[in-house]
């Protein structure tokens, strides 16, 4: 099978090192990868917000199978694109995917399903917002509803955070994704990630795990895209993931079936856990990045027949084999990040590390450059390691980052410090 991946970070390089050790891929095409992919699979320039570019590109290069990445391309209706010039793709149409897209109409579709998640309420206007705000008081939790890169959430500690945040994003910080704004309760209770695989119908559990989105140690300091992670979630038990699935993710597929907008691909389910119940935070529609690292260090190769069986509609053949495993990932950044940082610097070492089933460095913002790999972005490698136990893991993977030559990298020693 030819297969083409939508991507170019350390999740997408995750992606492919699992499709790759499968079999039945023949070929892997990424784009546009980054400089860790071009090293296992083929680099394509491409525009991967256009379906109808991705489409041809899949024609003239005879690509069976599409395993879309970020949030992005799914939003704006590439897999529709794709499926409608009958390219098999892992990966949810516009319609299911406002369940990232919009905070509210997930809102609304927890509502219908009876899924248990914060108390909240929708306005577009100031007033009604701030009055709403007052009257519940803090702490309290302000989102604006479209895809904000992240950086749409405030959980603010008093009214006065909260009033300014809805100035704020009513007042069109955030462009069209804030002309709407959920305000919720806030939930108290310690977090976790469940990742479910889902055919429109059937479902099937691949993992759960934690990150830290801090970027300082004792998760200080301002917010990332992540700094660490690691598989299994220890607050995630089996009892706690059986409730989960039960009153939370069932009822959402079901109603988003009986709405005429099946879920295909991965919902990414973020809990609150308090006392052994679970509450949603939010979905998204596709792997975490560096959630999806650790899940493919546990998975491996069975992780493209898994997305293979979920867009052929074949999940509920499936299972996961799983080992006795832990895996940790360990996020190297640029000095400075999130904030300003330098680009360009170059990375040794790399090539001195071991690479198996228990070790890998994924690549996320890296460029190739004259046979020297360089830094292209803020969150640049993604030290990843298994082993039997997490502590196992932590050692692998700190062992690793230590022996990367990187003068400009930043990472946080303390992954895991929850866990462990
Ligand atoms: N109702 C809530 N109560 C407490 N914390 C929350 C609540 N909603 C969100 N948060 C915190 O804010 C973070 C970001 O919110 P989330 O809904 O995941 O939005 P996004 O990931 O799109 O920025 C969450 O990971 C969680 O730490
Ligand atoms: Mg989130």
């Amino acid at each position: 099978m030819n297969i083409l991946i939508l991507g170019g970070g350390g999740r997408e390089h995750s992606l492919a090192w699992a499709v790759m050790q499968n079999p039945k891929c023949d070929k892997l095409i990424v784009a546009p990868g980054n400089a860790g992919i071009a090293q296992i699979a083929e680099c394509a320039d491409l525009d991967i917000m256009d379906g109808g570019a991705v489409a041809r590109f899949c024609e003239e290069n005879a690509v069976e199978f599409v395993i879309v990445g970020p949030e992005a391309p799914l939003a704006a209706g590439v897999a529709d694109r794709l499926r409608e010039a009958g390219v098999l793709v892992f990966g949810p149409s516009a319609a299911a995917a406002r369940l990232e897209a919009s905070k509210s109409f997930t809102k609304e579709i927890c509502d219908a399903a009876g899924a248990p998640t914060a108390g909240y309420a929708r306005f577009t206007e100031v007033e009604p917002a701030k009055a709403y705000i007052r009257a519940q008081g803090a702490p309290i939790v302000v989102k604006a509803d479209g895809l904000a890169a992240g950086k749409g959430v405030i959980v603010a500690m008093d009214v006065d955070a909260a009033l300014e945040a809805v100035d704020d994003m009513l007042g069109g910080a955030f462009g069209s994704a804030g002309a709407e704004v959920v305000i919720e309760e806030f939930m108290e209770g310690e977090e976790a990630s469940l990742f479910v695989l889902c055919d429109g119908s059937d479902i099937l559990s691949v993992g759960t795990a934690q990150d830290h989105k801090r970027i300082g140690e004792g998760d200080t300091g301002p917010n990332t895209g992540g700094m660490g992670a690691y598989s299994p979630a220890p607050v995630l038990s089996p009892e706690v993931e059986a409730r989960a699935m039960d009153l939370i993710v069932r009822p959402t597929i079901a109603e988003m079936a009986k709405r005429g907008m099946p879920f295909q691909g991965v919902l990414y389910v973020g809990l609150m856990i308090k006392d052994g119940q679970p509450r949603l935070v939010e979905y998204n529609v596709r792997f975490g990045d560096p959630e999806c690292q650790v899940l493919m260090m546990r998975l491996g190769a069975q992780a493209m027949d898994l997305m293979h069986a979920a867009a052929e509609g074949r999940l509920g053949e499936m299972q996961v084999n799983w080992a006795d495993d832990h895996a940790m990932t360990v996020v190297m950044a640029a000095q400075g990040y999130p904030g300003a940082y330098r680009k360009g610097t170059e990375i040794g070492g790399l090539d001195d590390l071991p690479e198996d089933s228990s070790h890998i460095v994924f690549h996320a913002g890296t460029k190739a450059e004259g046979g020297a790999v360089l830094a292209s972005g803020g969150r640049v490698l993604n030290v990843t390691a298994r082993g039997e136990t997490l502590s196992e893991a932590h050692r692998r993977a700190y062992e690793m980052a230590d022996r990367v030559d990187w003068q400009d990298g930043y990472f946080r020693r303390d992954i895991g410090w929850r866990a462990l």
